[in-house]
């Protein structure tokens, strides 16, 4: 029996909501979303946010990085249709136990937080979600931190070049997959593609049997692998 493609919602559901907001995350959960996607970095206090960049510039009515502010400071500011900068803990009470694969991408490639592996990987093992958490980020060393001191959780490393002998390389370094932006046939186990919102790509993907896809628009991209992957 063909297994099929997991759909995750990328940033939530941004093709009808502000990427990354607890309204996207809410509907998407609300509709039967079966994955979601979202990106984490560290307030000046510490605290675990959910926001794609590192600046708040372009998702929010303020400026500046995020960890120049305290949680308190960054919460004057809020997204589009005035919703809230969201932290990890209230993502995580919304999620609760819904039947969803979440995967966290720690958003170290640029900033990297101190401790924030495991400040985040501290506050989701201490929430009873119903899937383990699937970690991923640009940054391999963040991942190799985890490892140290969590090494049977599911590490997925995100890159947007090719991958020589990636069978290999996901074995030497105990990865449970790659995120690719790109389809690579030689990707073993758990191979997902970002980001996914055109038609005919997602079409072939399903065709292919990746294991998963990041999209815009989850709903669209689920109705089309449900027709593709019957
Ligand atoms: O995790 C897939 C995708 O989100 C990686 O790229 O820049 O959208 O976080 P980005
Ligand atoms: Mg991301």
């Amino acid at each position: 029996m063909t297994v099929k493609t997991l759909v995750f919602g990328h940033r939530g559901y941004p093709a009808k909501f502000p990427e990354n907001s607890l309204a996207g995350f809410a509907y998407a959960l609300d509709h039967g979303v079966e994955g979601l996607e979202f990106d984490v970095h560290l307030t000046k206090d510490q605290v675990p946010v959910i926001m794609h960049d590192e600046r708040i510039d372009r998702t929010s009515n303020g400026t500046g990085l995020i960890n120049s502010y305290t949680l308190a400071e960054l919460r004057q500011f809020h997204l589009a249709e005035n919703e809230p900068i969201p932290t990890l803990a209230e993502f995580l009470t919304l999620v609760g136990t819904h039947d969803v694969q979440l995967n966290l991408e720690f958003k170290t490639d640029k900033i990297q937080y101190p401790h924030i592996e495991r400040i985040v990987m501290g506050m989701v093992n201490a929430t009873p979600l119903k899937h383990p958490v699937i970690y991923s980020s640009f940054h391999l060393p963040t991942l190799k931190t985890c490892q140290q001191f969590a090494p049977d959780e599911a590490y997925c490393w995100l890159t947007g070049k090719p991958v020589v002998n990636a069978a290999a390389f996901v074995a030497s370094e105990h990865l449970a997959g790659l995120h690719l932006s790109h389809y690579q046939a030689d990707v073993p186990v758990a191979e997902r593609i970002w980001t996914v919102d055109d038609p005919a790509l997602a079409k072939q993907l399903f065709q292919d049997g990746v294991a998963g896809i990041f999209t815009d628009d989850f709903v669209a991209m689920t109705a089309l692998r449900d027709e593709v992957m019957v």
